[in-house]
C-alpha cells in the first residue's frame, strides 16, 4: 500500500467513527478483534511511560445495567455494546511511589543502582514544573489525562477494522465508583474512574454528518 492510499484509509476510518448511541446487540467483536483493540491502547504512550491506567472490561450484563442507571449518556450504549471498556486513573503515581519503582526496574529494566537518581528528578518535575503534587485531585488528573490516549488511539484502531465505539462521561463518577466498590472491581486505593467506552456495531447509519470547525479556526502556525 503506497502512501496515498494508507491515508485515505486512515481517514476513512476517522469519517467512519462517529459516537455510536445504539450498537446491534446480535452482532459481537471477536475475540481477535478486542484484542487488537487492546493492544492499540496497551501499547500507548504516556507521560514518563508510567502507563498511569487499567482497562477494565466490564461483560457482566447485571453490572452494566446497574451503572447505566447512573449513567445519562449510555443509556443506549451500555445495554447493546459488544464490549464496555472502564479506563481506570492510577492514583499512586508520585515520584517516589512503588509503582513507579516498578515500572523503572520491572518494565524498564533500569538496575537498583541506576534507579537512585530517578524520584529526586521527578519529584521535581512533579512538584515544581507541572505541579501535580499539591493536591491529591491534581495528581488524579494527571493519571485521568493520560487514559485519553489509549481511549483515542482504541477508538481509532476499531474504526480501522470496521467496528463502532462510544466515548462516555455522562455519568455520575461517585455513583459508578460505588457500584464498581460493591462488586468487587474496583481498588479504590489505586484506582479511580476516569472514563467509558463502549465497542460494537452501529445498530444504524448515524444521523448527522461529523460536525467540525474548519481547519484555519482549530490550528494557528508561528513562523
Ligand atoms: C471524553 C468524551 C466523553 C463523551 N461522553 C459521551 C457520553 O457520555 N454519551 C454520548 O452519547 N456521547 C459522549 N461523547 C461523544 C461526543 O458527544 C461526540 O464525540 C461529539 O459530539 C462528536 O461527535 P462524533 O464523535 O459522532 O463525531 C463523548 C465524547 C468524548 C470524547
Amino acid at each position: 500500500m503506497n502512501n496515498m492510499q494508507k491515508k485515505k484509509e486512515i481517514l476513512d476510518a476517522f469519517a467512519f467513527r462517529h459516537a455510536t448511541k445504539q450498537f446491534d446487540p446480535d452482532r459481537k467483536i471477536s475475540d481477535e478483534d478486542f484484542q487488537f483493540i487492546l493492544e492499540t491502547g496497551r501499547l500507548s504512550p504516556s507521560s514518563v511511560g508510567f502507563e498511569a491506567w487499567k482497562f477494565l472490561v466490564v461483560q457482566n450484563e447485571e453490572l452494566r445495567m446497574k451503572i447505566r442507571e447512573v449513567a445519562f449518556g449510555g443509556q443506549g450504549q451500555l445495554p447493546t455494546a459488544s464490549h464496555l471498556v472502564l479506563l481506570l486513573a492510577r492514583k499512586d503515581v508520585r515520584y517516589d511511589s512503588e509503582y513507579v519503582e516498578y515500572i523503572y526496574k520491572n518494565i524498564k529494566g533500569l538496575s537498583d543502582e541506576a534507579f537512585k537518581s530517578i524520584p529526586a528528578v521527578y519529584k521535581e518535575f512533579q512538584e515544581n514544573d507541572i505541579r501535580i503534587l499539591e493536591n491529591e485531585r491534581a495528581l488524579i488528573d494527571w493519571s485521568s489525562k493520560q487514559t485519553y490516549i489509549p481511549l483515542a488511539n482504541m477508538m481509532t484502531a476499531a474504526a480501522q477494522i470496521g467496528i463502532d465505539s462510544c466515548p462516555m462521561e455522562g455519568y455520575n463518577k461517585e455513583k459508578v465508583t460505588a457500584i464498581l466498590k460493591k462488586a468487587g472491581v474496583l481498588d479504590e486505593e489505586v484506582y479511580d474512574l476516569s472514563v467509558m467506552v463502549a465497542f460494537g456495531y452501529r445498530a444504524s447509519e448515524p444521523k448527522h454528518q461529523q460536525a467540525r470547525r474548519p481547519i484555519d479556526e482549530v490550528v494557528e502556525w508561528v513562523h
